[in-house]
């Protein structure tokens, strides 16, 4: 298997992805994410499995995170001012294997690429949190289980729930 962008995938490798159980998932991989990397958007890092069949994908963009104050203050209490609760992201936007691959550990690779690659960032530009927008339970199970924990809890639950992972304590 290799990593690729994106941009180096060929339409119809792309149109074989499925993706059929979150179809927010693979309407974005389908319609959205080559033009948001070409743009410079948001980067879709693509494994793929041979030459042609992709296998999965995730995509990072930046942010920048407002953490209310009583958590900025906990986190960051020696750099914590009043003006400082902004703090710099990569934002995991969509992360999606595809239905013939899933249950083999292959998530697990992706979640594995997610994190060297926020830890390269953070190395370059300096960078707090990977953060996430959890779109339905059985992400927010999996987040959990990755070590991210919630920022900002959905109200209902067709809402995303607001997610972040602290890159600091993937080096521990
Ligand atoms: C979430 C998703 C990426 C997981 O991919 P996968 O290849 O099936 O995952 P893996 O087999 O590598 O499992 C990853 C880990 O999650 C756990 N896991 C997988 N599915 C799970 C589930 N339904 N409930 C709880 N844990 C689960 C596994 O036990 C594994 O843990 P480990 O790393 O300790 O072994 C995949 O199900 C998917 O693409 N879902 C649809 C798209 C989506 O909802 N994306 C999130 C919104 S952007």
């Amino acid at each position: 298997m290799q990593w690729v962008s994106i941009r180096e995938v060929s339409e119809a490798s792309i149109n074989n992805f499925t993706c059929s159980d979150e179809e927010r998932v693979e309407e974005f991989f389908k319609h959205n994410a080559k033009k948001y990397d070409f743009e410079m958007l948001a980067r879709t890092h693509v494994l793929l499995d041979g030459e042609e069949v992709i296998v999965g994908f995730f995509t990072l963009f930046n942010e920048e995170v407002e953490v209310g104050v009583k958590k900025a203050e906990k986190l960051y209490s020696h750099l914590y001012r009043e003006s400082f609760n902004l703090f710099p992201a990569v934002r995991l936007h969509y992360i999606g294997i595809d239905d013939l691959y899933r249950m083999k550990g292959i998530g697990r690779e992706v979640f594995g690429r997610v994190f060297n690659t926020a830890i390269k960032i953070a190395e370059v530009t300096g960078c707090i949190f990977i953060t996430a927008e959890a779109i339905n339970d059985n992400i927010i199970i999996i987040n959990e289980h990755y070590g991210f924990k919630t920022l900002r809890p959905r109200r209902i639950p067709s809402e995303p729930q607001f997610m972040a992972l602290r890159i600091k304590d993937l080096l521990s």
